[in-house]
């Protein structure tokens, strides 16, 4: 295939390709270097430039940061103005009161020490990975100004901001003349809240989209339908909490009607899990994980291919009303 696809984020200047990379797993001390380098190499030939990541990213946290910085300084040397390079704080890094959160101590300090793992003048994203109920939003929100201020990141990013909280925090960096660039929250066809809820406040802040899990974590790709989960899968990992045997179970209903409609239309599920959270000019980036090269290619063409006919989109609306 050729290169992927790009869209505008928000009103900013910046284009994102149509499918991002995550580092959120697949790039820890358990993982293979050599694959992982051969998977951003190969991103960066299919015009995939913008890898995610944060600061607890591993296994152990800090290790993909570490594994990136790395890469950045062998194989992908050179490459570093191709590339948009996003990291996160506000989940536990260390122990003691100023490990974790929104305030100004940890968000600075988190900064601090991605560029180092990164090994990074600056990156082209920091958010804020989480919102934090005990810390004034304004704090929060001045810590991420004195971060692009002090030239470490380009732009700011909110992660998983309910839409009042992500609305008052983009009028304060708006006012703060440091715009909020994009909203990074989950989507995919098992998870549709964020259509009522933050979608449409991202249309009004007009900032960009980019949308995690979309295929819940490996699930809408149909591998669990089967009885026997495949041995090297997020689920049976055990360097991967955060997909087991009982969450797979709770959604094998969906997943299944889902793979019914994918097989009736004579595509591959995947591939109309992806292409269907393309269809929305709402989206500016979908954001996958990949553990092998031949997953991050089938991932890959979901962008420019043809759109969901009617009759699928409306298939899977049924089953939405159903499951939800
Ligand atoms: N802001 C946040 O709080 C937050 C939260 C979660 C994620 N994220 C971001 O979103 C990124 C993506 O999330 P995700 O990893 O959950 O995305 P995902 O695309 O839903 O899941 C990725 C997993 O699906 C499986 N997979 C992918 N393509 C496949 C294919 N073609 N065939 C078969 N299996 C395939 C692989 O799992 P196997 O290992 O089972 O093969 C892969 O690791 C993360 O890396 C991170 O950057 C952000």
């Amino acid at each position: 295939m050729t290169s992927v696809n790009y869209r505008r984020c928000g009103r900013s200047g910046i284009l994102l390709p149509e499918i991002s990379l995550g580092l959120w797993h697949n790039f820890g001390e358990t993982d293979s270097r050599s694959t992982a380098a051969a998977l951003l190499t190969r991103c960066l030939e299919l015009g995939i430039c913008h890898f995610d990541l944060a600061d607890n990213y591993g296994p152990p946290p800090g290790a993909a940061e570490s594994m990136l910085g790395d890469i950045l300084g062998k194989e992908l040397a050179g490459h570093r103005d191709e590339l948009f390079i996003s990291t996160k704080a506000g989940h536990l890094m260390w122990p003691g009161p100023y490990g974790d959160w929104g305030s100004r101590k940890h968000l600075i300090a988190g900064i601090d020490q991605s560029l180092r793992r990164l090994r990074l003048d600056y990156v082209d994203v920091f958010y804020s990975h989480r919102p934090d109920p005990e810390t004034p939003i304004e704090e929060t929100v001045e810590a991420l100004v004195q971060i692009v201020r002090s030239g470490k990141a380009l732009y700011v990013g909110l992660s998983k901001y309910p839409p009042p909280l992500f609305n008052r925090a983009c009028a304060l960096l708006a006012e703060a003349g440091v715009p909020c660039l994009l909203h990074q929250f989950r989507y995919n066809l098992l998870e549709r809240n964020c259509e009522q809820g933050i979608i449409p406040a991202v249309k009004s802040q007009h900032t960009g989209a980019i949308v995690f899990s979309p295929l819940a974590q490996g699930m809408l790709t149909g591998k669990y339908l089967h009885g026997r989960f495949p041995a090297d899968s997020r689920a049976v990992r055990s360097d991967s909490p955060f997909l087991d045997s009982a969450k797979v179970h709770s959604q094998a209903v969906g997943v299944a009607q889902f793979a019914s409609i994918a097989d009736e239309a004579g595509i591959p599920l995947t591939q109309m899990a992806l292409r269907w959270l393309l269809r929305s000019p709402d989206i500016t980036s979908v954001l996958i994980g990949a553990r092998n090269l031949e997953q991050l290619e089938q991932c890959a063409t979901a962008s420019g291919a043809e759109a969901l006919p009617p009759d699928v989109l409306q298939a899977i609306d049924a089953v939405s009303v159903l499951t939800a």
